[in-house]
């Protein structure tokens, strides 16, 4: 990002002064740059509100909503229409970020036709600016067709959680030297095709480091170490809302899953022991209305 404007700065409190919108040609500038790419995920307006005043550069709302907000068992259920009433809410809470929404499991699979008329949804829709697919080579011709229709793209490689059944569960990928020459290729294939970032997800650094430095556009990591060019973790695993698995590639900030449980115990007892409402709490009838209430009776019934 360049230095006129008011993006240069570190993250953290300087935040809320970093306040023009990131554009996809801005995320591809930061490339190899000295400020590393910060990215979120966001689900609905509170996630994208507090991922956004973060100083987070891109928020995806990515299909890892079917798990940590909906509760399934994988990514593999979400379906677009979740996508895009989620897509639009988060949108109504992120300002500067680059709002980018992943394209769900069998969205783009089936043809070009509906890769297109999806990832158009998207947009139309959900309001987001850049959709996110998985695939290598064999999905290069989908990211050509969305790419042509004016819709930037961002691709993921590595561990793509819509191919959970073919790898055999979450598991690390590219581990072997064949592996990594396969990724690359699949990155390369990317490229060409038009995506502006790639992310990579639980992989080797060093496999990570050979793909970030041969191709073009931006590297966003997770699990990939800490050679891509951002990283990228999910809302609920860095504030520790998540509470069925952490991944070892996580590291969490906070756990508001705990102290929200403490909060709301405490509410629920003060609600049993009557100490909730206080008088602050409390709503009051003018006192010109008061004389006029005592006389209130209730109607004798037929
Ligand atoms: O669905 C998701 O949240 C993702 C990120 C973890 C990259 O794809």
């Amino acid at each position: 990002m360049s230095k006129d404007t008011n993006t240069a700065q570190p993250y953290g409190g300087e935040a809320k002064s970093r306040a023009r919108t990131v554009t996809v040609p801005e995320i591809l500038s930061m490339k190899g740059g000295d400020t590393k790419i910060a990215c979120l995920t966001a689900y609905d307006y509170a996630t994208g509100v507090t991922a956004d005043e973060s100083g987070a550069d891109l928020i995806l709302v990515g299909d890892s909503l079917a798990m940590v907000v909906l509760g399934h068992e994988d990514t593999l259920s979400v379906t677009m229409d979740e996508m895009i009433h989620h897509t639009r809410a988060a949108g109504r809470g992120v300002k500067r970020a680059l709002l980018v929404a992943d394209m769900p499991f069998m969205s783009y699979h089936v043809s070009l036709e509906q890769a297109v008329s999806n990832a158009g949804r998207l947009v139309q829709e959900g309001r987001t600016k850049a959709v996110k697919l998985e695939g290598g080579r064999l999905m290069a011709d989908r990211v050509r067709a969305i790419v042509d229709a004016g819709i930037p793209v961002m691709g993921h490689l590595g561990l793509t959680p819509q191919s959970i059944n073919t790898f055999g569960g979450f598991k690390a990928q590219a581990k072997t030297t064949d592996a990594v020459k396969s990724l690359l290729e699949d990155a390369q294939a990317l490229v060409e095709a038009g995506v502006f970032s790639l992310v990579l997800e639980a992989i080797p650094v060093e496999a990570a480091e050979i793909v970030t430095n041969h191709i073009p556009v931006p590297t966003i990591g997770i699990g990939a170490g800490n050679v891509t060019d951002g990283q990228i973790l999910v809302w609920h695993d860095v504030l520790g809302m998540f509470d069925r698995f952490t991944p070892k590639f996580v590291r969490r900030y906070a756990d508001l899953g705990k102290e929200a449980t403490v909060a709301l115990s405490r509410y629920c007892e003060d609600v049993h022991h009557g100490r909730f409402p206080a008088e602050k709490n409390t709503l009051h009838m003018s006192d010109e209305e008061l004389p006029g209430l005592r006389k209130v009776k209730p109607r004798k019934r037929k």
